[in-house]
């Protein structure tokens, strides 16, 4: 053991502090240090990329990844060094293939024959597959539609329709038909044809990592979604984040002009139970990686045909969870960052 954990950031970005750095970061290299361990902050480039890689497998036992991919030229030459690392015996924090499994939209599709998502989410990676079955979906019900991409609510899209009458003899709602949409971005409404929005929204589709998430609309969204942050596999505390007035309002996003409350996760006892219950399949049918380091899951409450209160996964988050609001978790971060070091040291020692 070398005891030393490295944190990566890049230089660019909103997301910095006065010091050049994430708010949050310092305050976890700091409190590792209070536990006689080094951390150091390395800024990540792609000219730099093999300097770096060597430095890290030298100096250290592990990596912990604080880059919004959203602020990388391009992920790929990133992703190349963080397997290289873990291939190498550096423990990710997390691990590449864990941050694109947790973060992509699709994994609520991986999860639906759990108990935290709706056994009608269906994912479209091709066109024929999104034109076949969404305008059947949309006879049923109102429908949300996801991009994989970004965090914001852009192309994140509730599916309304109008015209009820509009379904053809095979239970799909016809491609003339008028349908209410409303972007998540900002809560904006749009009044469209179904045939002609789904071809908007064919631009979701193609390219890298392209695909939509279709699942049902929750109306208990106005109640409010549920983050739950968690480190490794403790929940910490629980964001409560309630969309603006309005009747087609559905984004949690500050941007659009939700509310957020923080709870402890005892106020939450009954999802806590129901999420850290599942931790284990979610790893399971994720990959089988660790759990990331810090992450979140965003719930919302829905009610099952008992009529109980039942609560649905709409996503979850691990590239770069921030906690500037609550800087003290730096502790616990770091606690459980020597402890999962050590546990694999021990694994390694008794090889
Ligand atoms: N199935 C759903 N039913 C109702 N509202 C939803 C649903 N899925 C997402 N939303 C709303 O849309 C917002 C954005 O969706 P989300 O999946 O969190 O994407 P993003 O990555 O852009 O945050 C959520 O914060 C929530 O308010
Ligand atoms: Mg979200």
């Amino acid at each position: 053991m070398k005891k030393k954990v490295v944190f990566f950031e890049v230089r660019e970005g909103t997301d910095k502090g006065p010091d050049g750095y994430r708010p949050d970061t310092m305050p976890m290299v700091n409190a590792l240090n209070e536990r006689d361990w080094e951390a150091e902050v390395i800024f990540y480039s792609d000219d730099k990329k093999d300097e770096i890689l060597e430095k890290v497998l030298t100096e250290a036992d592990a990596y912990v990844s604080r880059i919004n991919p959203g602020n990388l030229k391009s992920e790929k030459v990133y992703f190349e060094m963080l397997h290289e690392l873990v291939n190498n015996g550096v423990i990710g924090m997390a691990h590449p293939d864990a941050m694109s499994k947790y973060g992509a939209k699709d994994a609520l599709v991986k999860l639906r024959d759990t108990d935290l998502v709706p056994s009608d989410t269906f994912s479209y990676y091709e066109i024929e597959e999104f034109k076949r079955n969404f305008p059947k979906q949309l006879a049923n019900g109102e429908r949300v539609l996801k991009q994989n991409r970004g965090s914001t609510g852009e192309g994140i899209w509730r599916v309304v329709l109008i015209d009820i009458d509009a379904i053809d003899q095979h239970g799909s709602v016809k491609l003339d038909a008028k349908v209410r949409c409303t972007e998540a971005k900002d809560n904006h409404v749009e009044e469209r044809e179904l045939g002609e929005f789904m071809e908007f929204c064919e631009q979701y589709i193609v390219g890298d990592n392209g695909m939509l998430v279709d699942m049902p609309f929750l109306h208990r969204i106005k109640e409010g979604e549920i983050r739950i942050f968690m480190i490794n596999d403790k929940p910490m505390n629980v964001v409560h984040k309630k969309p603006a007035d309005g009747d087609d309002a559905f984004s949690a996003t500050l941007f659009s002009g939700a509310k957020y409350r923080y709870d402890k996760p005892e106020e939450w006892q009954e999802l806590m139970d129901l999420f850290t219950g599942n931790l284990q399949s979610i790893t399971e049918k994720l990959g089988g990686y660790d759990l990331p380091l810090i992450w979140t899951a965003d719930f919302i409450l829905d009610t099952d045909e008992q009529g109980n209160d039942c609560y649905v996964l709409g996503e979850m988050n691990c590239s770069c969870v921030g906690f500037t609001s609550h800087l003290s978790l730096a502790h616990h971060v770091a606690d459980e960052v020597i402890s999962i070091i050590k546990q694999a040291d021990e694994v390694e020692c008794h090889k």
